[in-house]
């Protein structure tokens, strides 16, 4: 089954789930080893830390929806053949914007990551876009996604976690440790519109010619990047994020750069908390223009950042593969 022909509404839950979890397996069989967890346990690892919030996402569970359109520039058909990156083509998209973890009450003023869904599509091609606010992401794989997870879940006689045992994890595994690193060097986002965006897994664009460059995306704000200081952070309280959001809409649309970094022959495309070095070429592929807030217009349906137009293609990197499955699952239960 093509994922870009699901219809995503149409279909019961359960029915829903299974169907994404298929189709994406496509792209998960080549590269996840047998023993890989199960898009049930990516999920339940968040639940065990989280909680399971009736309607709300396993992970982003604080967020609404927002939508505008993608618009192509000049120069992005060097690399990508697809459709939607012919010279200024405009393209509607849907989206939403997000805080990190599976907290539907997370506090907006607090260091942790920010995320950005995107559906990008005319109908007859479709680009989903989910990335965050930090270019390192917090597991190499799946395994290290669940054991980072298991480490920080509450011990159930006690609710409190154990410090230790997080601080070993943490000592055996210091790639986990690179984004909360780099969020606590970094000022709390004044606004959604003003941090930017990187997708941490690398992709494959092929042009018209048939030629393959990998890249990783990433989206610069045009609001420039801009944070609060501490004190702002404080005054500002939980729920800022949204009513900015509101504010700054009121005044004009919203846009991001889409930059596009181009790997170099043996950069590695499969640890996604490893950027590459910041001296890669890049090219503008594009500006995202978001218009308007949808409240919970996209909260009945998922994004999967394998769902992807002729032009690009995932890369072998383990936790994009697994990405898909965990999602659909996530749907499935706050369907339900
Ligand atoms: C093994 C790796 C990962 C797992 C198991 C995982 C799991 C999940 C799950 C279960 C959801 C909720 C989906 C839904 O209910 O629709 C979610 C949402 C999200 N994830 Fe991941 N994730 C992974 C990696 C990543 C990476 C690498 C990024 C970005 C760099 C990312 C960014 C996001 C964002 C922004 C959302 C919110 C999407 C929305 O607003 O609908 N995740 N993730």
């Amino acid at each position: 089954m093509n994922p870009k022909s699901l219809a995503i509404t149409a279909l019961k839950p359960a029915v829903l789930a299974t169907a994404i979890a298929t189709a994406i397996s496509g792209f998960a069989l080549p590269v996840q080893a047998q023993t890989a967890p199960s898009p049930v346990q990516l999920v339940d690892a968040l639940n065990g830390v989280f909680g399971s919030h009736a309607g709300a996402r396993g992970s982003h569970a604080k967020g609404f929806c927002v939508a505008g359109q993608f618009e192509a520039s000049s120069g992005a058909t060097a690399i990508t053949r697809a459709n939607m990156f012919q010279a200024d083509k405009r393209t509607p998209l849907i989206g939403r914007f997000s805080v990190g973890g599976g907290n539907p009450k997370a506090p907006d003023n607090a260091k942790s990551v920010r995320g950005i869904a995107l559906r990008i599509t005319d109908g007859s091609e479709r680009l989903e876009w989910i990335f965050v606010s930090a270019p390192h992401f917090f597991a190499q794989t799946p395994e290290q996604f669940v054991d980072f997870l298991k480490v920080r879940a509450p011990d159930p006689a006690t609710g409190k976690m154990n410090p230790e045992a997080i601080t070993a994890f943490s000592k055996a595994n210091p790639a986990t440790t690179k984004q909360g690193a780099y969020l606590a060097s970094q000022p709390v986002p004044a606004s959604y519109a003003s941090v930017p965006y990187w997708s941490t897994n690398a992709f494959v664009a092929t042009n018209a010619s048939g030629k393959a460059q990998a890249i990783r995306w990433r989206f610069e704000p045009v609001a420039g990047r801009l944070g609060l200081t501490d004190d702002e952070a404080k005054t500002k309280g939980a729920d800022f994020l949204r009513s900015e959001l509101t504010e700054r809409l009121a005044k004009g649309a919203v846009a991001f750069n889409v930059i596009a970094q181009l790997a170099q022959p043996g950069d590695q495309l499969t640890d996604p908390t490893e950027p590459w070095p910041a001296d890669r070429a890049e090219i503008n592929m594009g500006r995202l223009v978001i218009n308007q807030i949808t409240d919970q217009a996209c909260d009945r349906e998922t994004f999967l950042p394998t769902v992807l137009p002729a032009g690009l293609a995932p890369s072998a990197d383990p936790v994009l593969a697994a990405r898909g499955g965990a999602y659909a699952v996530s749907l499935g239960r706050r369907l339900q």
